[in-house]
């Protein structure tokens, strides 16, 4: 491989920002370009090509079970969380085909369609706490809230302990790094005690929602493990708001500073749903998809990747490959066709897109039709990103309006 690339160089806060320059000098090395993990010590292999990303998210010889690959390493560093680890996103099947088929009717989407009006009334409800004019942070203000609030009532959690979520999937999904591991464990272990007594209330006292529906499927058999009931439960609170927040975040960030596009999205609402996908395929919630590994020596387009080492789809580099996406850093919120893989592909699809996509298709014209004036309150290098390669979104989001 030609390209130099200083190992902390995917890391630095310039990168965070865009990574794309990076991904442009990885993909004509190769389909999949190796280099360390400065956080853990261990070779990565990144991949950038849409094709090739593909043809790897639906690839069985790579692993969602590090547990598989790496035993010990596993157990040292997660010994205590491990009911969070339980769960379809780090199974293969035949658990994975087990555990996803006990949530997928939920998440469906005429069932989601039916918290339509749900998610209309929490972004009105938002909206109204807004003063008439002045400045506030974007992120915390609305799109945090929305989706936590959908994905907390869609399990039963109350509102008042929303908040407390925040801070617990914050600190769960920071960078693994030595001096953070306490901090992650405990957040971890205070999210695990969390919901293992609102698990408890609910099965003394069942109402209409999903963990009271996943207790019942737990008593019924076989089907579900209490440990896979809290990872069910954790995964669906963490996934379920610590990525639309960066749907709609970013999806703001990329009309303010497209002015043509939001004029465009102004003048006709109707494009909401086609301006949705070109922001999950411009910058999209998650710049690679979770870690997965080699169970063999795989050759992969002509490379091998030993046994035990990790893979990292970039899902942003893919969507930015121009072998499938025409002048990929243009944004255009009619671009047809848009097969973007924000959402991943193959069986660890997005369990739920069409709740995302409902939230996003509602937000964002309420906002943009209740604040005229919306825009950038700070200079666009004052906005800072979130550490980590998974993630991609913005710590805060000022906006004037
Ligand atoms: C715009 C918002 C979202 C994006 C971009 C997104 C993206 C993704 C991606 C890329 C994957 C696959 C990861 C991989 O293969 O490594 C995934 C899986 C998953 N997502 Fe989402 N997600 C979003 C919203 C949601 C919401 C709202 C929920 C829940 C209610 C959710 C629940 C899940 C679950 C449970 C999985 C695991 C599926 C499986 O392993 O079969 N996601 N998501």
């Amino acid at each position: 491989m030609s390209t130099t690339l200083s190992p902390q160089e995917i890391w630095a806060p310039h990168t965070r920002f865009n990574p794309l320059p990076l991904y442009a000098r990885m993909r004509p090395e190769g389909p999949l370009f190796r280099q360390m993990d400065a956080n853990r010590g261990v070779p990565i292999w990144l991949s950038t090509r849409y094709k090739a990303s593909v043809e790897l998210l639906r690839d069985p010889r790579f692993t969602k079970d590090e547990r598989l690959v790496a035993p010990q390493a596993r157990q040292a560093r997660v010994a205590e969380m491990e009911a969070i680890n339980r769960n379809m996103l780090m199974s293969d099947p035949p658990d994975h085909t087990r555990l996803r088929t006990l949530v997928s009717k939920a998440f469906l989407p005429r069932r989601v369609e039916e918290l339509r009006s749900r998610v209309e009334a929490i972004a009105h409800r938002l909206l109204d706490a807004l003063p008439a004019q002045g400045s506030v942070d974007l992120i915390d203000a609305f799109a945090f809230r929305i989706p936590v609030t959908v994905i907390a009532e869609l399990l039963g959690v109350p509102p008042e302990d929303q908040d407390q979520f925040r801070v617990w999937t914050t600190a769960i999904t920071q960078l693994p790094s030595a001096d953070r591991l306490e901090s992650i464990k405990q957040a971890s272990l205070a999210f695990m005690a969390y919901v293992q007594n609102l698990m408890e209330k609910r099965r003394a006292e069942p109402r209409e929602d999903l963990v009271s529906d996943l207790l019942q499927a737990e008593e019924q058999g076989d089907r579900l493990s209490s440990e896979e009931l809290i990872g069910m439960v954790v995964l669906l609170l963490n996934a379920g708001h610590e990525t639309t927040v960066n749907l709609i975040g970013n999806g703001v960030w990329a009309l303010l500073r497209h002015p043509e596009q939001l004029e465009r999205l102004r003048q006709n609402p109707a494009l909401i749903d086609s301006a949705v996908e070109e922001m999950l395929r411009y910058r999209g919630p998650l710049e690679c998809a979770t870690h997965r590994w080699a169970r063999e020596d795989i050759e992969f387009h002509g490379q091998v990747i030993p046994a035990g080492e990790t893979v990292l789809v970039s899902l942003l580099a893919a969507n930015h490959d121009p072998e499938q996406f025409p002048e990929p850093e243009r944004f255009d919120i009619t671009r047809e066709p848009n097969r973007h893989i924000a959402f991943g592909f193959g069986i660890h699809f997005c369990v739920g897109a069409p709740l995302a996509r409902l939230e996003a298709s509602i937000a964002l014209p309420l906002l943009l039709e209740r604040l005229p004036r919306l825009r950038l309150a700070v200079d666009e290098s004052q906005l800072q990103w979130r550490q980590g390669l998974v993630l991609h979104g913005l710590k805060q989001l000022p906006v004037a309006f």
